[in-house]
């Protein structure tokens, strides 16, 4: 399944509250797709932060009321885009991706434009090297800060790693660093330090290139030399991580292992972390 659809949403009327517009869809899987939405024109954000967005909720059958139905997801897309983009997952029962998966070009969904989040520059302090940790659709945060030009002024070298299922659960970052490396106005805002990004995918159910979840592959130390760099030290390195529970967990002991400290917006640190969304 690969459709890309899109619309011209001039002739779209808003109906909801904090309503944006869907000018594209994209399915990626049968577990994955990925939407584009009208900007509010008020609306800033720091690349790597989340919004809530959803769709109105069933009326309740008492009160014949309905209530918004709202999830965190993280903007997939950066500060500068005119549009906003995320990255979904859908959950067959879940009770907002069950019906999120359809939407279509034109139709409405509920945005509410106060951003926030961790996985941003501003929490971690000055470095070398930034790694990005994701597994799924935990990749979201990280397509907005592998498009916004801070990150590559502030590192000499940007690494995301991304671990999912199978080879088709990468396509979405794949395509992605492609698309940064080899667009027109990137190159023109960027130029040779579009270099300094470099991309580790990883499977872990299906046969590919490289297998293994992130974490033992850090833990071994194969990470380090299929990549062939120096292993992570807090002096010089600041990582960013984005997955399921378990491998925020996971990770947060291994970077600790390595000394580095969690920051946050208040107190930034080494590294970050947030969890991705699930259902
Ligand atoms: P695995 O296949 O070994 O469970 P999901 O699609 O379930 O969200 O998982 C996305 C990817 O994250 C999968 O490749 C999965 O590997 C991996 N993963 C799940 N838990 C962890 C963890 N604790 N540490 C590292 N990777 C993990």
């Amino acid at each position: 399944m690969n459709e890309h659809v899109t619309v011209n949403i001039a002739a779209a009327r808003p109906t909801l509250p904090d309503s944006q517009t869907v000018t594209s869809v994209r399915h990626w899987t049968d577990r994955l797709f990925s939407f584009r939405v009208t900007r509010p024109a008020s609306l800033r954000f720091r690349s790597g932060e989340f919004v809530m967005i959803g769709l109105m909720g069933e009326p309740d059958p008492k009160t014949g009321k309905a209530k918004p139905l709202l999830r965190a997801y993280s903007i997939a897309s950066p500060a500068w885009d005119d549009e906003l983009e995320f990255y979904s997952i859908k959950v067959p029962d879940g009770p907002l991706t069950s019906r999120l998966q359809h939407i279509q070009p034109g139709d409405e969904i509920i945005l509410r434009p106060k951003p926030v989040g961790t996985l941003v520059h501003d929490a971690l302090l000055p470095g070398k090297r930034l790694w990005f940790f994701a597994t799924g659709t935990g990749i979201a945060p990280f397509a907005s800060l592998i498009r916004e030009p801070q990150t590559f002024e502030d590192y000499n070298e940007i690494i995301l790693c991304h671990t999912c299922r199978d080879v088709a659960e990468l396509e979405y970052g794949r395509e992605l660093v492609e698309h940064v490396k080899t667009d027109e106005m990137m190159q023109e805002l960027l130029g040779d330090a579009l270099k300094k990004l470099r991309y580790f995918p990883t499977t872990t159910r299906e046969p590919s290139a490289r297998m293994g979840r992130i974490t033992d592959l850090l833990r071994s130390g194969e990470l380090f030399s299929e990549l062939g760099v120096m292993p992570i030290s807090p002096q010089t390195d600041r990582a960013m991580v984005c997955g399921s529970m378990g491998l925020n967990t996971d990770m947060k002991a291994i970077l600790e292992g390595l000394g580095l400290r969690e920051g946050a917006n208040s107190d930034p640190a080494e590294y970050v972390v947030e969890k991705a969304f699930v259902g």
